[in-house]
């Protein structure tokens, strides 16, 4: 068995004897400010990263570290309470390895979400973006090292990360509950320093609308495991150089919280329909 095939189910192993089980068909990623929205579902277990042996902790003040297991509608999704960031210091392995084990407990679709600095071009902060594709800047590619057919093909296909149907869910229940979304592309970059205005400058020149530090890794793998994928950026504010005012994670949060009921409205309404 692979290293890394091995390392999830060892994992799995401990979750399943906790979930009496439970099989999750949607793992959902909340991102900084929104971890909420794990409270107000229809809980049947949680999981906290703490006690699973082998799984890496976040550091980060705010992020929650629990897995969250329920019902949002009829159906059964994992919530990942606090994602694992390259910049706090993690192998990409470790990145991506609760997304890995996510898949293995039964989730065919992802859904990402996640904090991001807007790049003009009309984003303003508060503004919900569907992710329609992502750029990898100065991240290593999470599949480098030997390939574990178990879990994928060497060489995946990259051409449609983001699937057209999810995204176009996500369009139609904007308009049925009258929550506007944009649409766009994310560009991950490592953090965990935010942008110079000159770094934001080439963001918006590879042609992306969203700067963030996490989520394109996490697609890679999904994508790997042939993973169902859409995402949405609620951008927090806007990049600098763009904003008038020196970036800090307090204004990321507080921002995060104002959107959060709109937001969190969308991402269940949208999750009970799948
Ligand atoms: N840059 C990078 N990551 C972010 C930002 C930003 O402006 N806002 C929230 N996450």
């Amino acid at each position: 068995m692979g290293k890394i095939v091995d390392r999830v189910d060892k994992c799995c192993d401990y979750i399943k004897s906790k979930i009496d089980g439970f099989v999750p068909k949607v793992a959902l990623i909340l991102g900084s400010g929104l971890g909420d929205l794990a409270e107000q579902i229809e809980v049947v277990a949680s999981v906290d990263y703490s006690d699973i042996q082998g799984f890496p902790q976040s550091t980060v003040a705010g992020h929650k570290g629990r897995f969250v297991f329920g019902h949002i509608g009829e159906t059964p999704v994992v919530i990942m309470q606090g994602r694992v960031h390259y910049y706090e210091g993690y192998t990409m392995e470790d990145v991506v390895l609760p997304i890995r084990i996510m898949h293995s407990l039964g989730a065919g679709t992802l859904f990402l979400t996640n904090a991001a600095g807007g790049l003009g071009d009309g984003f303003k902060a508060g503004d919900l973006m569907v992710i329609t594709d992502h750029i990898s800047c100065f991240v290593p590619n999470p599949l480098l090292g030997p390939n574990e057919d178990a879990l994928g093909v060497r060489f995946p296909d990259m051409s449609n990360v983001y699937d057209k149907d999810l995204q176009q869910l996500i369009f139609d229940t904007s308009a049925k509950l009258n929550i506007p979304v944009k649409q766009g592309v994310y560009l991950q970059l490592t953090g965990p320093s935010y942008e110079t205005p000159a770094e934001v400058r080439m963001c918006k020149l590879l042609g992306a609308s969203a700067v963030g530090m996490s989520t394109a890794v996490e697609a890679v793998v999904a994508n790997h495991m042939k993973m169902k994928i859409c995402g949405i950026s609620f951008i927090s504010n806007l990049a600098s150089g763009i904003s008038e005012t020196p970036l800090s994670h307090e204004e990321v949060k507080a921002a995060g919280d104002a959107v959060a009921p709109k937001f969190q409205a969308l991402v269940k309404e949208v999750i009970a329909s799948m």
